[in-house]
């Protein structure tokens, strides 16, 4: 063995669990001595020596807890978010090349980064040295909201420009697959980074000639008054990038890279071994030694088994330093690649390699390429190795199945010797003898060259195109005898079906000999059909559109084949037909456009008056460079606790027992907290902290333990035994209904005589609608920190709450002390949504009871998986209608139910279907209108607040009942739409008064901007030519309510302090969650005191400072916050006066000086009592919410009719704003808030079983919407000369409206939906749910593939996932 292990003596229990090693090697071992090697990287160019390593460490906890480095943020823990991305550089002595590559921290073990250079986004730039362009552009052109994915992002670009200064737009783009933001809609971020570009730094809208970065005046065509202003930043601001500035990769590094070639590495831990061979026969003696050690390269599927199902590995072996593995290499038969090469140096081998040879020969690699585009993100890719994910072979691997039709050929090697097995489907299927021995491992792959008669393909469909694992895939090869289209060898694989990937091996064999032609096609999907089954109970669910997949894929691959064919062969075979050309090709979508235009300030507004500017994010900067500081990057304090909790596995069970001896004997654990150790009110006026007696939904939190470090606290965990009772679940609306299970009493309005409204109808439709959940997936998870400070029952909370009062109000009642001595304090929030509105009081109880039982501070963050099943969502909606309306499109009457399911506290449940039935109207006049609402009590985790508040389910449920009647009609929905909308002066269904007229002007701008006319005839154009893809366009009104129905819930204080030096710091009671509350807040004392920006600072928000403060939500925080900012600037404004008027030409700083002298206060409370509004349900009439935002969007779409995916092509928004405090933070609330709209109408789905547990836990299973997803153009227009006289500067809350406006994509694709089925001869109304996914639309689209699959009855099996809608 000699130099193999030079020290390595695994934990005894290691060598038990791994198997006997060879007596001469374990003596060895033994005789070696038990230190660690040291490991030795670097960090922003720091040298870190760890000497004793942690093999399971990971790098983001390390950065987070160990370097105090807090810029790389934790947002799901499981490499799906692009939160944790650092820079990873490495030296390769061989080339000699220097690697830079993009990672996600989370999954990254510390192990693996020996000899390596890490930057994090603290190493790029900070305001205290030098902010790199990529940070200054990015928070200049708004690319931050709440700024908890912006160090993602900006790490994700600094990769990418470190290896391509001149990136193109294609690569700029792919470098952000795998990053997700929440807030901004991405727009600013790509628009950002466009500036990078090399190939054409300029957005040129297409056809346009006008660039979204310029500051060319652009006019509106209907308006007159102050210029319009298109754009949001200016190019001319930024700092030139300049290489030199770069962090240099540390010489010594490559130093060691060089000296430690020969040198096996071995890190200790105190479970776990790890080690790092440097030469193959190290690494087949050590896969001797340990058979069942993994071979970690990327960690990308190990790292998950270990997080998500607690799988322990006693030993790691490292093998990225072994060359063997790295090989790659041109052969006679195809391209040999290293099994160790990540899959994107793969990607990046293919695309240099099939330019360069003959186009027969890379049919294979080009099938690779295809799934290599959409696979992940960046961030994977360049962590994830080949024969990782051949060996992981999870069900839904992409490359697997292509890999195998094109027959690779795997090189083995072990200590006795070396062989070649197929990559086929039995070794996919993990068939013993076609497997890998324990001792073996791949060297190498080799991938074929295709040849002439081949044709292979690759097919993916997954939630989202990008950065989502396949529902299904596949790869498909055929061989045809020479110059014939006769089947010589057939080769289908497809993923997602079953638990490996399957083959439909015995239909290929039958149809051998068989020529390419529609009856072979037929028997093909029948033969497939018949070898390939899915349970209707399958796992994952889909089973409908999954095995309608299958044939799909099929067929595609049919006539790609024939497309081929032609191709090669074009007097033999014939072109393909028109209507089949369009089955060809996937999406792609191009790099995003954008557009935004707002009306210019007055120009004789002073310079220095920044209101009605777009203003800078206020923590913008500092959001990139990481300083910005959350919740959980609060530093340390002595003492202090981690805190994790047990929750219920159970949707409704009496808690019989709970044993906490165990988990007490946990080491570090310090105590279980449960609600008997609850002082005082346990929790809110209607949710418990802690579970007592019964459990009422899976998730409830039902004790906690508290330990030393946050691994101790989740083993205590592990540990606590309860014993439940089962007791009978609600779960769905359905089911309540049936029990008649609600919160409070049934919602009712009604106006005109709905009798009568129906009698004059030509035309009376019934029908209903399903609309899903959503999460909420703010970046930043649930995050509480108290500290008690000793004395009089203090303590401090540090809280990511919307409701900073609430907290405190709460966490003095549980611990029975006055509400004076608890502090609550938010800085900033990563994102909230309404999620953080009532949630964030349970998860500060919990943490301030064991606080006062412990008497130390207590963290308490949660993971993304536990805040997903913790904390409830927006509300599941059902709804029934019954609608009158004349044969020329007027509706007489509707009549309306709605549903929404609570979940099983009430939390905002009642007012949520308050403000669904009064919002039920939308933008529509409805003469005769009756709406009911109740919210249903079951027993899923308690729905809350989220953005719009009710309004976005209530308005689509309207929308799709307006489309019916249009479809009813035979005339357009827009017809329908215009006749039947508010004009002028009008009164809601609640007598509320409502002046229509803008509401008109956005709508006719709207059509106008987005040139609806002509591009609805291209649309039919288009789709009479296509027959597998098909276009839709829609163009959709709103009338959204801002507010409260109350007026105490509009009230605002502020506290305005001037210093002596002239600077001012202004405090207010709204929250900062990235909606730029603060950054208007300074602009708007600056205007008011008459400052600079520059003077004016603002803290944190605490219950120190302003009393009392109500929720930040509703859209009005900014508002009534700012009328309260005002009143205290003015009050001070005021004192100053004299002493102005005295020395009108003196500085700012004089007056202030003299003030002080005089003893005059500078500091003021500001108060605004708050807008109007009461709502009397009783009488089901009044002035129910303070004013009105309307706006307009059109959306465009393209659909894949086999598949389901669609594509946004251009989205054009028309709002009235009025007069925006800050057209960019307006505009990017507008944005931000339609594309979580696109995901709440088309992507995101929340899974249930029939137990009630939630399966979307994570970024894995939920998919929110990513760059892939925007509207390839995108378009903000706010409408110009609008005033709104009682808010603040005549401004209008922007924070909710926009989200809605999502649903004109939800629209566009009902249109494309519409005309395939009109093209089937499917005639007639149809309903469709939301959200709109790739399952439904395909399933929509009916056809003879949808007609040949398999159906099961309902009530004959037990589905995978329920639903609760
Ligand atoms: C967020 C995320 C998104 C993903 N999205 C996709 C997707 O869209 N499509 C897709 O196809 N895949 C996807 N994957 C899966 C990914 O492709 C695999 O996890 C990856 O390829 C595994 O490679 P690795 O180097 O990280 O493997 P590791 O986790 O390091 O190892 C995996 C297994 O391979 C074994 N192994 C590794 N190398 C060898 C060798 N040379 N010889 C023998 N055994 C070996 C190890 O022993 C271990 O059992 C995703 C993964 C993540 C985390
Ligand atoms: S935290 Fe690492 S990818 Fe989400
Ligand atoms: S700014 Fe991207 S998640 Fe908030």
């Amino acid at each position: 063995m000699g130099a193999v292990l030079r020290c390595a003596e695994p934990p005894a229990h290691a060598l038990h669990q791994t198997g006997a090693a060879p007596a001469a090697l374990l003596c060895h071992i033994m005789a070696c001595s038990t230190q660690s090697d040291a490991l030795v990287f670097f960090v922003n160019g720091r040298k870190i020596i760890e000497r004793n390593a942690n093999p399971e460490k990971l790098l983001l906890s390390y950065l987070g807890k160990g370097l105090r480095l807090s810029g790389t943020k934790y947002g799901c823990g499981i490499g799906g978010c692009g939160a944790c991305t650092v820079m990873i550089s490495t030296y390769e002595p061989t080339s000699k090349k220097i690697m830079h590559y993009p990672a996600n921290s989370c999954l990254l073990p510390i192990c693996l980064l020996h000899n390596s250079a890490v930057t994090t986004v603290e190493g790029v730039g900070s305001t205290k040295t030098r902010v790199h362009p990529i940070q200054e552009r990015l928070a200049k052109c708004h690319g931050s909201q709440c700024g908890f994915c912006t160090p993602g992002m900006v790490m994700s670009m600094y990769a990418l420009l470190r290896n391509h200064p001149d990136p193109s737009m294609e690569q700029i783009t792919a470098a952000l697959d795998g990053n997700l933001c929440r807030c901004t809609g991405y727009r600013p971020i790509i628009d950002t980074y466009k500036s990078f570009a090399g190939e054409t730094a300029c957005c040129q809208l297409r056809g346009t000639g006008q660039c979204c970065l310029d500051k060319e005046d652009v006019y509106s065509s209907s308006d007159k008054g102050n210029q319009m202003h298109s754009g949001l930043c200016n190019l001319e601001e930024f700092q030139p990038v300049d290489p030199t500035q770069e962090f240099i990769f540390p010489p010594e590094l490559m130093r060691m890279a060089q000296e430690q070639q020969k040198r096996t590495l071995v890190f200790h831990g105190e479970r776990t071994t790890w080690i790092s061979p440097t030469n193959l026969r190290e690494l087949l003696e050590l896969k001797a030694m340990y058979p069942k050690a993994p071979l970690v390269v990327g960690n990308t599927s190990v790292g998950l088994e270990m997080k998500l199902d607690g799988v322990h590995h006693p030993v790691i072996i490292h093998p990225t330093r072994i060359p063997d593995l790295h090989v790659v290499s041109n052969t006679n038969n195809g391209l040999v690649i290293g099994a160790a090469c990540s899959l994107a140096q793969l990607r990046d081998i293919l695309m240099k390699v099939v330019p360069e040879l003959p186009e027969e020969k890379t049919k294979i690699f080009r099938a690779l390429l295809q799934q290599l585009k959409t696979l992940a993100g960046e961030q994977i890719r360049s962590l994830a190795s080949l024969g990782g994910h051949i060996v992981s072979r999870g069900s839904t691997w992409d490359l697997n199945p292509v890999l195998a039709v094109g027959n690779s050929v795997l090189s083995l090697a072990s200590k006795d010797g070396t062989r070649q097995i197929p990559l086929n489907d039995q070794f996919l299927a993990g068939y013993g003898n076609a497997d890998l021995k324990p001792k073996e491992i791949i060297v190498s792959v080799l991938i074929p060259y295709s040849k002439k008669d081949d044709f292979v393909s690759a097919f993916r469909q997954a939630e989202r195109r990008k950065n989502a694992a396949s529902v299904v895939n596949s790869g498909m090869r055929v061989l045809f005898k020479p110059n014939t289209d006769i089947i010589m060898d057939l080769n289908i694989l497809y993923g997602g079906i079953g638990p490996t990937t399957v083959s439909a091996r015995k239909s290929c064999q039958r149809l051998i000999g068989r020529q390419w032609n529609e009856q072979m096609l037929d028997e093909a999907c029948k033969l497939v059909l018949g070898e390939i089954s899915l349970s209707p109970s399958a796992p994952g669910g889909k089973v409908e559109y999954r095995r309608t997949l299958l044939v799909s894929f099929l067929f595609k691959f049919y006539l790609e084949v024939l497309y081929g064919l032609n191709k090669m062969y074009p007097a033999k075979y014939p072109d393909l037909s028109k209507k089949n050309l369009s089955a060809l090709g996937s999406f792609h979508s191009e790099a995003p456009q954008g557009m935004q235009t707002y009306q210019d300030v007055d120009p004789a507004q002073p310079p220095q008056d920044p209101v009605g500017r777009p203003i800078m994010h206020q923590s913008g900067v500092k959001h990139a460079t990481g300083e910005a500081v959350y919740c959980n990057d609060i530093r340390a304090v002595d003492e202090e606790l981690f805190l994790a909790v047990v929750t219920s596995p159970r949707a409704h069970a009496k808690i019989v027992t709970i044993d906490v001896s165990e988990a007490l004997n946990v080491p570090g654990v310090v105590d279980v907290v449960t609600a008997e150790d609850v002082p005082g009110k346990n929790g809110t006026d209607n949710e418990q902290a802690y579970a007592k007696d019964e459990v009422i939904c899976v998730g409830q939190i039902v004790c906690a333990v508290v330990a030393e470090s946050a691994v101790q606290a989740k083993q205590g965990v592990e540990k606590v035994k309860i014993e439940y009772e089962d007791l009978e679940p609600v779960l769905t609306i359905e089911d309540a209904i049936k029990h008649n299970s609600y919160f409070g009493e049934e919602k009712k309005i009604e106006q005109g005589n709905i009798e009568e409204g129906f009698k004059s109808a030509d035309e009376i439709i019934e029908g209903e609608i399903h609309i899903g959940g959503q999460e909420h997936f703010y970046l930043e998870t649930n995050s509480v920190f108290v500290v008690p400070r000793g004395e009089d029952n203090e303590m401090d909370v540090h809280v990511s709450t919307q409701d900073a009062a609430s907290v405190q109000e709460f966490v003095a009642l549980a611990l029975d002390v006055q509400s004076s001595k608890i502090m609550c304090h938010t800085k900033r929030v990563g994102g909230a949504f309404g999620g953080k509105v009532t949630k964030p009081t349970i998860f500060a109880v919990v943490a301030a009871v064991a606080a006062n039982k412990t008497g130390r501070p207590i963290r308490f963050t949660l993971e993304r998986d536990e805040d997903m099943l913790i904390t409830g969502g927006r509300h599941p909606f059902f709804g029934k209608y019954k609608v009158g309306f004349t044969n020329d499109g007027r509706i007489t009457a509707a009549d309306i139910e709605s549903y929404i399911n609570a979940g099983c506290t009430l939390d905002e449940s009642e007012l949520v279907i308050e403000y669904v039935v009064l919002k039920t109207d939308n933008a529509y006049k409805l003469p005769n209108l009756r709406v009911r609402g109740r919210a249903c009590k079951t027993n899923l985790p308690s729905n809350t607040a989220f953005r719009g508040f009710g309004f976005p389910q209530a308005g689509l449920f309207t929308e799709s009942w307006i489309v019916t009647v249009a479809t009813r009609t035979g005339l357009p929905p827009e017809k329908i739409r215009e006749i039947n909308m508010y004009k002028g002066v009008n009164l809601t269904p609640f007598k509320e008064e409502l002046d229509a007229t803008n509401l008109v002007k956005c709508w006719k701008e709207c059509m106008e901007k987005s040139e609806y006319y002509s591009r609805k005839t291209a649309v039919e154009e288009f789709n009479k030519q296509n027959y597998w893809k098909k276009k839709g366009i829609a163009i959709i009104p709103m009338k959204f309510s801002v507010g409260f129905n109350a007026t105490r819930y509009h009230q605002a204080a502020a506290l305005v302090h001037i210093y002596t030096d002239g600077s001012v710091l202004v405090t207010h009671g709204g929250i900062e969650m990235g909606q730029g509350i603060h950054t208007k807040m300074l602009q708007v004392a600056s205007r008011e005191l008459k400052v600079p920006l520059s003077y004016v600072h603002f803290c944190e928000t605490s219950t120190i400072t302003v009393p009392n403060a109500i929720v930040t939500a509703g859209s009005i925080g900014s508002d009534v916050n700012g009328k309260a900012v005002q009143n205290a600037c003015q009050i001070l404004r005021k004192r100053l006066e004299p002493i102005i008027n005295k020395n009108p030409e003196g500085k700012w700083e004089d007056w202030i000086t003299e003030a002080y002298d005089q003893s005059v206060s500078l500091s003021a409370t500001g108060y605004f009592r708050g807008y109007m509004a009461n709502m009397n349900w009783d009488t089901g009439e009044g002035q129910a919410f303070p004013y009105f935002v309307f706006g307009v969007a059109c959306s465009e779409v393209e659909i894949d009719c086999l598949t389901g995916d669609h594509k946004n092509i251009r989205t054009d928004i028309v709002m009235d704003a009025c007069f925006s405090i800050n057209p960019a933070v307006d505009i990017g609330q507008i944005e931000g808030a339609f594309v979580q709209g696109v995901g709440l109408y088309t992507m995101e789905e929340i899974k249930f079983s029939p137990e009630g547990e939630q399966y979307t836990l994570g970024p894995d299973t939920y998919k929110i919407p990513a760059v892939c997803d925007i509207p390839e153009q995108f378009r903000v227009y706010l409408l110009p000369n609008s005033r709104n006289p009682i808010a603040i500067y005549s401004s209008k809350g922007m924070g909710e409206a926009g989200l809605f406006l999502g649903c004109s994509v939800f629209f566009a694709i009902w249109d494309a939906v519409a005309a395939v089925r009109k093209e089937r001869g499917l005639t007639g109304t149809f309903i469709l749910n939301s959200p709109l996914t790739v399952e439904r639309i395909r399933m929509a689209c009916a056809d003879n593939f949808t007609d040949m699959i398999p159906k099961d009855k309902p009530g004959t099996y037990k589905p995978w996932a329920i639903d609760i809608a």
